[in-house]
């Protein structure tokens, strides 16, 4: 980041923060023409580049400029272009790709809905609603599959890149089984049965989703003798006993949903039950600028909210949980670790 030193004067940054819109169009571009993916680890003419990706040498090369001026790719004095930190993890083949999020966060329906910010701020609802007369995953899924495919794609890269990190905090010496509520394709599942070899687990999810639960969790796979999958609304029942329930990025909706969930958890899991909640927190984080940013999307699309601590903490208090521990994850997720009293 930028110190305060070398920061550019106020009227410089705030020409250059009114066209964050171009920087995450130049990003959003590079991820779709593959550029990252056509450079390798050589220093590369802007012309063999573009007859990689097909597209005219003299746009491309204006659009890497622009990118390098943010340390994406980097324009050496010769004019050629090599990849940067930043740059390699809009590889599709990078072990950390942040591609699918890049596009993700730069789908077509957000260039509907930022322009309507200042109304979500007055009105506090979403604005997708209004824009397209649907709830934003029926109108994902019914009409804008591409953009339902990226969804999935980036939730799927950023819960593989989170499970391992979640399961080498989490310690369940001692539990018998886990319950994942929204648990998505079972990443978290799948990395604590293999951290803990007597564990069973439980995948819950909406039916489209554990249709697509990991093979290695399904009939054949090599953990399905201890997994079990669950299809339905876990706001509508939670309908299965565990010693332990992980709730990890789901409580950024409503509130009653909040409360309704942790509700099915308690009274499933009973007294004596530990509830883990891990999220993104937009207060007390080395990733504010991303949180608030992700903070801003759900008000536009779902009329959510990422939490603070003293939120989270005391929608976890109402549902009747006593809390153990706050802890990082890693630098942009937080475990809350809490218990049934009783
Ligand atoms: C942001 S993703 C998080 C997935 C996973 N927990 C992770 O951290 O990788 C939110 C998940 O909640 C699931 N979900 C949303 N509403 C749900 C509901 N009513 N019942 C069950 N799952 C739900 C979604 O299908 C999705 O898999």
């Amino acid at each position: 980041m930028t110190t305060a030193e070398t920061a550019p004067p106020p009227p410089m940054r705030l020409r250059e923060l009114v066209f964050g819109a171009a920087c995450a169009a130049a990003v959003r571009a590079a991820a779709r023409l593959g550029v990252a993916d056509a450079l390798d680890n050589r220093p590369t003419a802007v012309e063999d580049l573009a007859a990689a990706v097909k597209t005219e040498p003299k746009p491309l090369r204006r659009l890497l400029r622009a990118l390098s001026c943010y340390g994406v790719f980097a324009e050496l004095p010769d004019g050629t272009f090599e990849h940067t930190a930043m740059s390699r993890l809009l590889r599709e083949d990078d072990p950390n790709s942040l591609r699918a999020i890049a596009l993700w966060c730069t789908e077509p329906w957000t260039w509907d809905a930022w322009p309507k910010l200042d109304e979500a701020v007055r009105t506090g609802d979403n604005v997708v609603e209004g824009l397209y007369g649907k709830e934003f995953f029926t109108y994902l899924n019914e009409d804008a599959p591409e953009s339902a495919d990226v969804f999935n794609q980036a939730m799927t890269r950023s819960s593989e890149q989170s499970a391992r990190e979640v399961a080498d905090l989490l310690d369940l010496s001692g539990a018998t089984s886990v319950a994942d509520c929204g648990g998505g394709q079972g990443h978290v599942v799948a990395c604590l049965l293999d951290k803990y070899p007597a564990l069973h687990g439980s995948l819950l999810d909406l039916p489209r989703v554990v249709e697509n639960a990991l093979p290695r969790l399904r009939e054949g796979g090599d953990l399905a003798s201890r997994a079990r999958i669950v299809p339905g609304d876990v706001r509508e029942a939670v309908p299965v006993k565990s010693d332990v329930y992980v709730i990890k990025n789901i409580l950024e909706w409503d509130d009653e949903s909040t409360a309704r969930l942790l509700g099915n958890v308690v009274a499933a899991g009973g007294p004596g039950t530990r509830v883990v909640v891990i999220e993104n927190m937009v207060d007390d984080s080395p990733s504010m600028r991303f949180s608030t940013a992700m903070d801003l999307m759900l008000l536009l699309n779902v009329g959510g909210a990422k939490h603070t601590t003293e939120s989270m903490l005391s929608r976890l208090a109402a549902a009747g949980l006593e809390i153990d521990s706050v802890r990082p994850v890693n630098p942009y997720l937080h475990a809350f670790e809490c218990h049934v009293p009783g």
